[in-house]
């Protein structure tokens, strides 16, 4: 059986990001293991419009091509890391954005998060494991916080993650978790294809029972 794919979703597109710094770390980090194929998937090459599409991705594709394409790519993976900023205590607007354009592709698949500022984006991540709690995504317990401290000794002395030895001790065990929950959901997607309970599945059971 092949390995799970598992995407690096990079939540942060403003120029100047920090987001390249802890993306490249933990690509390095995770290509060292033979354990899953990973990649960094980067909403720049996805520029979605603010949503502007008549129905829900829950009912009907998007019409708009980036997110099509922003679509497909999602449902290539088996599981997804969000690297996540904090602006204004919650996820970047963009990654909330982009989250909204899709649905079916998230469904049933697991997620962790590395996230990045005062508090280590910790309020950002809690925020995020609400949104994907409604696209059937499984959000997991180990994640990767870089705080002030490790934030700010790059950021103005000069230091890599490569300084912060517990920072590479927390992705093992995040990437640890989320492969085996990468192949045991597979494994249960493959095993019972069920078509996935969403909007339309509800409507038509509302209606049945009417
Ligand atoms: C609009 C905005 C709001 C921010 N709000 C927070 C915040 O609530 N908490 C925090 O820790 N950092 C906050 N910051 C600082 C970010 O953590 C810092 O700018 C970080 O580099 C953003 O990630 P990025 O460079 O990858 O976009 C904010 C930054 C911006 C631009």
């Amino acid at each position: 059986m092949t390995t799970p794919r598992i995407g690096i979703i990079i939540g942060s597109t403003r120029e100047g990001r920090f987001a390249d710094t802890p993306a490249k770390w933990l690509i390095d980090i995770a290509n060292r293991r033979g354990d899953a194929q990973f990649e960094l998937v980067d909403l720049r090459d996805y520029p979605m419009p603010f949503f502007e599409e008549t129905r829900s991705p829950a009912m009907v594709p998007p019409a708009n091509p980036a997110a099509l394409a922003w679509g497909r790519k999602m449902a290539e993976l088996d599981g997804y890391i969000f690297l996540t900023a904090e602006y204004n205590h919650s996820v970047t607007a963009v990654l909330k954005n982009a989250l909204d354009y899709a649905y079916v592709e998230f469904n049933r698949k697991p997620a962790s998060f590395l996230g990045y500022g005062g508090v280590g984006g910790a309020r950002a991540v809690e925020q995020l494991r609400l949104i994907l709690a409604e696209l059937q995504v499984a959000s997991l317990k180990f994640n990767v916080h870089i705080n002030a401290h490790e934030f700010m000794g790059i950021l103005m002395q000069g230091n890599t993650l490569a300084d912060y030895p517990y920072l590479e001790t927390a992705a093992g065990l995040m990437l640890d978790d989320l492969v085996w929950w990468a192949n045991t959901m597979r494994a249960g997607r493959r095993a019972a294809p069920a078509e996935p309970v969403d909007h339309t599945t509800i409507a038509r059971a509302a209606g049945a029972a009417a």
